[in-house]
This record gives C-alpha cells, structure tokens and sequence, in this order.
C-alpha cells in the first residue's frame, strides 16, 4: 500500500480535503495534518466538528495536528517513503508559507522537506481575486518543482450537482499523482 502525505487548510472548499481523504485512504495510508484554521472553515462549511472529525477517520489514516513539528513525517527520511503532498484546500497563508520556507508548522514543514526531496507537492489553493502576492508565491512554488492548482471545475463536462464540481477538482488532483479514479468524464469519451 503507498502512503501520501494530505494537508487541509483553512482555505473555502475544506470538502475536498474530505473527499480526498475518503478516495486515497482505499489505496494508500494517509498522513493527514488539519490546520486549526482548517477544523474552523470545516465546521462552518459542513457543520462537521473537529472531534467529529476525528472520530470518523477511515482506517488507513494517521492524523497530527498542526503542533506536531517532531511528527515522522517532519523529516525527509519519512517524507521519501511518500508519494507526495497535496495540501487541499489550500489557503493563501499557507501557500506564502511555504513559498518563503518559514516552516512555522507541521504542514508548512512537510511540505518544505517533500520539495527539497524533490517529491510531489500539489497546492489546491482557493481564493479570487489574486493579488501579486500570491502570484509570486505561486511561481516560488512552481520554479521549486511543485504543482499549483486554483479550485476551478470545468463545465464541459456538464456537471449537474456540486459533487459532480468537487469530483472535477479532486479527480484532476489524482490525475496529477496518476492516480486511477473514475471521477470525471474525459474530453470526448463516449458517453460525454
Ligand atoms: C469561513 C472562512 C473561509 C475562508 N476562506 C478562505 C479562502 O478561500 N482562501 C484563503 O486563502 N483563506 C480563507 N480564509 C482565511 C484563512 O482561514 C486564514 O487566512 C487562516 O489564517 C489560514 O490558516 P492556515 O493556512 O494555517 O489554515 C477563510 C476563513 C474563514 C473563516
């Protein structure tokens, strides 16, 4: 079983961190750190609470808080047993965080080691409009190696339910893993 590495931000959009989590804990252990930011916007947007939360964590899953900087997966040698981090969502804080390597805490930290390891980092950031600032972050982030995404479904796929946006997003987020999911319908498959 592979392991990856998910972050959940306090960024909108906190369900795709949930979803993710829900896909690749089938097929991998997660290491799953959730900023304090993020349990906040969690329990704002979907009314599920941090205890909640923690209670109802699937079974391949090893959770740390934010706190946890002396947790194994603070370190590259744990790191490299990976196939990446996604942070998703991701908030703007945490992009300029790790754009600028401050490591203040276990997600920045993580995602810090994954790019100086030359592993996969994948940023979902959300937020519109963008200023410069996050611009510039975003390019730090890509000259570094990593992938910047902004949370945008697309609409040739005629979605018909906000979980058919979600799984846009998310199923382009394993696409970039290569991981194999159904989630989405690809351009000019047959039943499009
Ligand atoms: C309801 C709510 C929604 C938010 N949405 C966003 C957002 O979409 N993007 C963003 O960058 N920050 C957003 N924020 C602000 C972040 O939560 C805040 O900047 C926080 O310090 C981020 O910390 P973290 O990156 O450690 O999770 C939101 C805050 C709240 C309360």
């Amino acid at each position: 079983m592979g392991k990856i590495v998910l972050c959940i931000t306090g960024a909108s959009g906190t369900v795709y961190g949930v979803k993710l989590l829900n896909i690749l804990s089938k097929t991998h252990h997660v290491y799953l750190v959730v900023s304090e930011s993020g349990f906040k916007v969690m329990e704002k947007e979907t009314g599920v609470n941090r205890k909640e939360f923690l209670k109802g964590l699937p079974k391949n899953c090893t959770f740390y808080s934010q706190n946890e900087i002396d947790a194994p997966i603070s370190s590259g040698t744990r790191v490299v047993e990976t196939e990446g981090v996604i942070v998703a969502p991701c908030s703007t804080g945490t992009l300029g965080a790790i754009a600028n390597g401050l490591s203040s805490n276990l997600i920045h930290r993580v995602c810090d080691v994954a790019l100086k390891e030359r592993k996969k980092v994948f940023l979902l950031v959300r937020e519109m409009p963008l200023s410069l600032v996050h611009i510039k972050n975003m390019e730090r982030i890509i000259q570094a190696g990593g992938t910047v995404a902004v949370a945008s479904p697309g609409f040739y796929t005629k979605p018909e339910t906000v979980d058919d946006m979600i799984n846009f997003v998310v199923g382009k987020v394993l696409d970039s893993f290569g991981i194999e999911h159904n989630l989405l319908k690809r351009w000019r498959d047959e039943d499009f």
